[in-house]
């Protein structure tokens, strides 16, 4: 064990690729730090200690960490005189002593598995030099146990379960954030009834597929159970991702429809229209029974918003999977889709097969597919039009800052400006109405009506 105290008074920065589940191990690695007296830097070059939270998910994500750690060479020495440089996350986990290859300038890597030994491996960096390294896949400790550094006060990431089962052909993560793991339930709803104490107002529920959410525990309770029971804390929005299509029950959409805090949005990846696409990809549903399912979820709930990931590209597409994508997307009509250029990931199954398509006929298709999502994105919006809508206010809009951004229900995007006699910090965190006049494809904005609470 190093001396921790070593750590008292230093600054640090964290950068985060990827997804939430990273977003959330950021806030934990932040809390452990705070709690070992460091100190919050708003930039590389006044911190200490520099902590990238990597992805592998995406050839893209890889090759951004290269250039950022590398950037972190030319930088000024710190305060302290003495810089270290860590490596976490997903490509920290897939490549551990690896990195070092390439990344002269790193002196830590800690894996998904390791990130409650953070403070030590930092300490052991500042005491005795040279490169620490952990990334054991089974490792002691629970994250959930560490403290937490919030980025907001009104909202928070809730991680229900870790790892994923499904290996999907394409995906990385399998590999990098091992199996399914639940929390205990009590855990979860003891957590959150924390949150509501200290003033949160929304959560998302985070897992790879939290529809498979206590598979893991044996024939103990499911996520539908999760769902009401989280519902009873008070907690006034419940968010939840990511759903695979093919774990989504019945008892889950009931009590996504009766459960009032749960919001009307449902974010269930699609990845293909092509039923030979998804059988490839090892989704493990077809076409039909997905827009079957995107059916029964309308019928229980018939305003949801049903957002999406979809993979272009896949190795074999032909242009007439391609096309059942693009009539996927108009019959499914997604409020908001998450579309990506399919990624070759070294040592998954897909990775093996051989694509002839052209790159250029891959990014026309990429193209083609995002004008229908924003046709049917626009369509959702239009459905708001002279309404009034509860928006939760973030903040103010990032080019005017008399205008505040919120989210509705729907976790749509809305603006509206500052109601006379308030300024935005006020204002952040509390639930304003919006009658609506404005429908656009990415928000909607409208006036104050009454006040905020
Ligand atoms: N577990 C989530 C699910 O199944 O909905 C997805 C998690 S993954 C971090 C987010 C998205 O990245 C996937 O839904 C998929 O669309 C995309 N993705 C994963 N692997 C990819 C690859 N090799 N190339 C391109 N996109 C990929
Ligand atoms: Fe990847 Fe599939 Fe697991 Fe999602 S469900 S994380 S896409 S393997
Ligand atoms: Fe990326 Fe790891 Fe998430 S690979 S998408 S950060 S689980």
């Amino acid at each position: 064990m190093a001396n921790l105290s070593i750590l008292a008074g230093k600054t640090y920065f964290i950068r985060t690729f990827g997804c939430q589940m990273n977003l959330h191990d950021s806030e934990r690695v932040s809390g452990l730090l705070d709690s070992c007296g460091c100190l919050q830097a708003s930039e590389p070059a006044d911190a200490d200690i520099v902590i990238f939270m990597t992805c592998c998910v995406r050839e893209a994500a890889d090759t951004r960490l290269y250039g950022q750690c590398s950037s972190c060479k030319s930088l000024p020495a710190p305060p302290s005189g003495r810089r270290v440089v860590a490596v976490g996350g997903c490509i920290a986990q897939r490549d551990g002593e690896g990195l070092l290859t390439n990344l002269d300038n790193v002196d830590v890597i800690f894996g998904t598995h390791s990130i409650t030994h953070v403070a030590d491996l930092l300490a052991a960096a500042f005491e005795q030099g040279g490169h620490q390294v952990r990334t054991e896949e089974i490792d002691t400790g629970e994250a959930t146990d560490m403290p937490w550094h919030r980025e907001t006060t009104y909202h928070a990431w809730v991680p229900i379960m870790t790892g994923c089962n499904n290996f999907c052909s394409y995906c990385i993560v399998p590999y990098v954030r091992g199996r399914e793991k639940s929390r205990p339930m009590d855990e979860i709803v003891d957590e959150v009834s924390a949150l509501v104490r200290q003033g949160v107002r929304s959560i998302t529920l985070l897992g790879q597929n939290v529809n498979s959410y206590g598979r893991d525990q044996g024939s103990g309770p499911r996520f539908a159970e999760l769902l009401r029971r989280v519902g009873d804390t008070g907690i006034e929005r419940i968010y939840f991702t990511s759903s695979h299509p093919k774990d989504l029950l019945p008892e889950t959409i009931d009590a996504m429809a009766e459960v009032p805090a749960v919001m009307p949005q449902l974010h269930l990846a699609v990845q293909s229209g092509s039923s030979r696409i998804l059988k490839l990809m090892n989704r493990r549903y077809t076409r039909e029974q997905y827009l079957d399912l995107v059916q029964r979820v309308r019928a229980h709930i018939p305003n949801i918003a049903l957002t999406t990931d979809i993979i272009v590209g896949f190795p074999g597409e032909t242009e007439e999977d391609f096309e059942q994508t693009l009539t996927l997307v108009d019959e499914a009509q997604f409020a908001q889709a998450f579309t990506f250029i399919y990624s070759k990931r070294a040592g998954t199954p897909a990775a093996e097969i051989f694509d002839p398509t052209p790159r250029e006929v891959i990014q026309q298709r990429f193209d083609r597919l995002v004008k229908h999502v924003e046709t049917t994105a626009y369509a959702f919006n239009q459905h708001s039009l002279d309404t009034v809508v509860p928006m939760l206010i973030e903040g103010s809009s990032k080019k005017n800052d008399r205008i505040l951004q919120g989210k509705s229900p729907w976790n749509q995007t809305v603006h509206c400006p500052i109601p006379d006699d308030y300024e935005t910090h006020e204002l952040v965190g509390q639930v304003l109405d919006v009658h609506i006049d404005t429908a656009r494809t990415w928000y909607l904005s409208g006036n104050a009506v009454g006040n905020p609470r």
